[in-house]
């Protein structure tokens, strides 16, 4: 037996960027200028980067060494079967269309399978997803568990799927009119919460029997299946590859963005085993992303997810990714900062309702709170709240969503221990120092996923 070590980074530094730090004076400025939305804020005015773990991976050595690889033959290139074969062997799905990130391939699958009229249920909401199941002509309908929607319940599967929510659907609806369940690894919306392989198992049980399939959104799957390992019965000695596998082969397609979990800057594809929605994505593939051998993305490109995929599954690397992010939740944790819980794979999840008691929900808390903590510290921190959950297609009011958040995302190996510090000192000197904060007004908003563009200004 080896003696408990603490989490460390199983690589050491080869190259480095440098990052700057700004005057609190300035970043009043670039947030006002920004309009109050940490998206519409330059990179170089930002010290710690923490709005997204997409494309934002540091690659290994052997990731650039791949770069240098690239065929960019415009067909049949080299890298795209190295790329099927790696998705192949690590996620076990017969058939891969290539797509220049993950939200080309929700619009293809969307598109191939969705018919106005129908209901696609999920386990909880992705903005991107649904807005392309919506645009298909369906309509998304949450079955994730209550406690998904409850930050302070400690459920360890808060990606599970309500089985009697999602039969009453389909009894209520017919099978003939959902074509699909939409089932995420892990749930980003819900805090970066894992399913189990016992709902899974279950849920393919349910709709093997109305003969549905699933459609497994699996942008951050070995992180789910690290989860797995760590609290599932069972699984304690499995390998996260081993556990990825067998994730992979209880649903029929999946919509991937390499973007996060496959460490790459850029990038996605859309697997599956049924050889005729192959063919239709085979197709479509080349009206909106380019070639079925390159989907969008450059050869190298391509040379690069393929070993990407390959580390992402190391049981080391994924341990270090995990183990990172739950260092600084248990930091704030320790500083009695609300946070969703329990802790996640990707990020922290602040509960802006409770840290900012004083603002009701259409004074946009977390909006308000993100852009507090930036102008603190630098450090860039995202809205997942009312404005990310938009309007209701129908009614044309504010979607409400229980879950008003300021995502932490930490990018893959990019970050220290240090500047987990940095942020924890930051978030807690906000949080205690939050009584005279009044809230957002929004002044601009886009019609589409308005979080990235909206504008605000100053209650
Ligand atoms: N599904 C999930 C669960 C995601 O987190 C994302 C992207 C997508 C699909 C869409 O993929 O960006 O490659 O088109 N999430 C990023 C984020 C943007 O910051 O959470 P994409």
């Amino acid at each position: 037996m080896e003696r408990t070590r603490s989490w460390a980074e199983p690589y050491k530094i080869k190259m480095v960027e440098p990052v700057f730090m700004t005057t609190q004076e300035d970043r009043e400025r670039f947030i006002r200028e920004a309009g109050y939305n940490t998206f519409l804020l330059r990179s170089r005015d930002v010290y710690i980067d923490l709005l997204t773990d997409s494309g934002t991976s540091a690659m290994s050595d052997r990731q650039w060494a791949g770069i240098m690889m690239g065929d960019e033959a415009y067909a049949g290139s080299e890298n795209f079967y190295h790329m099927e074969e790696a998705v192949r062997r690590y996620y076990g799905y017969k058939y891969v269309v290539p797509t220049h990130q993950g939200r080309g391939a929700e619009h293809l699958i969307s598109q191939i399978m969705i018919k106005k009229g129908d209901f696609v249920p999920g386990n909880m909401y992705f903005t991107t997803t649904r807005l392309h199941q919506e645009l298909a002509g369906g309509t998304f309908v949450d079955v994730i568990v209550d406690e998904a929607h409850d930050p302070e319940s400690n459920f360890p599967f808060k990606g599970n799927v309500n089985l009697e929510k999602l039969e009453q659907l389909i009894k209520e609806k017919g099978a003939d009119k959902i074509p699909y369940v939409s089932i995420a690894t892990t749930v980003n919306m819900a805090g970066g919460q894992p399913i189990s392989l016992g709902n899974l198992r279950e849920l393919r049980a349910l709709t093997n029997k109305y003969s549905i399939p699933i459609v497994h959104d699996m942008t951050r799957v070995a992180e789910n299946a690290f989860m797995i390992q760590q609290k599932e019965p069972g699984y304690a000695d499995k390998p996260v590859a081993e556990i990825v596998l067998e994730i992979c082969a209880l649903t029929d397609a999946a919509t991937m963005s390499s973007k996060k979990d496959a460490l790459v800057s850029i990038g996605g594809f859309l697997a599956m085993n049924d050889k005729e929605v192959f063919e239709k994505a085979r197709n479509l593939v080349v009206v909106y992303e380019g070639l079925h051998t390159y989907g969008g993305m450059a050869g190298r490109d391509m040379e690069a997810l393929a070993i990407g995929i390959t580390e992402s599954v190391q049981d080391s690397h994924i341990r270090a990714r995990v183990g990172q992010v739950q260092y600084l939740g248990g930091k704030l944790l320790a500083a009695g900062v609300p946070i969703v819980r329990p802790i996640g794979t990707h990020g922290i999840f602040l509960d802006a309702k409770k840290i900012l008691p004083q603002l009701t929900q259409d004074k946009f808390p977390a909006q308000t709170l993100a852009a507090e903590i930036y102008v603190d510290s630098g450090v860039r921190t995202m809205e997942r709240g009312i404005v990310s959950a938009g309007r209701n297609a129908e009614t044309g009011e504010h979607n409400y969503p229980k879950l008003e958040l300021v995502r932490l995302t930490i990018p893959r190996r990019v970050y220290t221990q240090a500047h987990m510090d940095v942020i924890a000192e930051s978030v807690q000197y906000v949080f205690e120092n939050s009584q005279a904060i009044r809230g957002l007004e929004m002044v601009h908003e886009p019609k589409y996923l308005r979080f990235f563009q909206a504008r605000f200004k100053k209650i």
